[in-house]
């Protein structure tokens, strides 16, 4: 099994490099491993930079990780990190709007993973993320994975994350730390339910929604 250790490379030319995905890609594979089914195909929505990409399918051999963005500015990165790489389970990157479900490509996906997406878009984009998870995902099986801050009704928003809030509202009066409860109740108008929240460093969550 690779290390993380052994899995960091130079930033390629025309890719993105994220300092959070550094801190944060450890801890969320430890739940990966933990949580995903033997063998499974992964399409992750906002892929970023792609480093998570690259280092999930690097840690996780056995799983098949295709890629998505709707920015093209990403879609480059995630495919420079790609073409440096020469990884086999890592598939070519897909353009993919989460707020607009019935454009998305098909992918043979039981699993979908969507990091820090929910609160630096508007609420169209989480309408769109759950739909298209509701269709995609097959029953039994499917599995969707959130990964971020969150408010929750019976937990203190930590200060870290009400300034995060506040300047990701100033920049786009749109985005926002999202209601756990909305998140969660919408999920389940597609049939998707909440059945583990994970703690995270740094006031994250993660989040495993199941069909049932
Ligand atoms: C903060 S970055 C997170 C990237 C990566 N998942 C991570 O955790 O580092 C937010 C990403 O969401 C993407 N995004 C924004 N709106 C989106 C939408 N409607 N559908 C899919 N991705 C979107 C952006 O292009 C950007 O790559």
């Amino acid at each position: 099994m690779q290390t993380l250790d052994s899995i960091q490379t130079a930033v390629p030319p025309g890719a993105l490099a994220s300092p959070a995905v550094a801190r944060n890609t450890a801890p969320i594979l430890e739940v990966l491993r933990a949580h995903l089914p033997a063998r499974a195909r992964v399409l992750e929505i906002a892929s970023g930079s792609g480093e998570h990409a690259l280092a999930f399918a690097r840690a996780l051999p056995e799983t098949t990780w295709t890629p998505s963005d709707p920015s093209p500015e990403a879609l480059a990165s995630i495919a420079a990190w790609r073409a440096e790489a020469d990884q086999p389970n890592l598939n070519a990157p897909l353009e993919l709007d989460a707020a607009a479900p019935e454009t998305w490509p098909e992918v043979d996906a039981q699993v979908i993973f969507c990091a820090n997406m929910i609160h630096i878009s508007p609420w169209a984009a989480t309408e769109g993320l759950l739909a298209g998870a509701g269709r995609m995902l097959p029953d039994p099986g499917g599995l969707l994975v959130l990964y971020g801050p969150y408010r929750e009704s019976d937990v203190p928003l930590a200060p870290s994350n009400a300034a995060f809030d506040a300047s990701l509202k100033s920049r786009d009066p749109a985005w926002g730390l999202r209601d756990l409860d909305a998140v969660v109740a919408l999920a389940k108008t597609h049939r998707l339910h909440l059945t583990r929240r994970v703690e995270m460093p740094a006031n994250n969550l993660m989040l495993l929604f199941r069909r049932a």
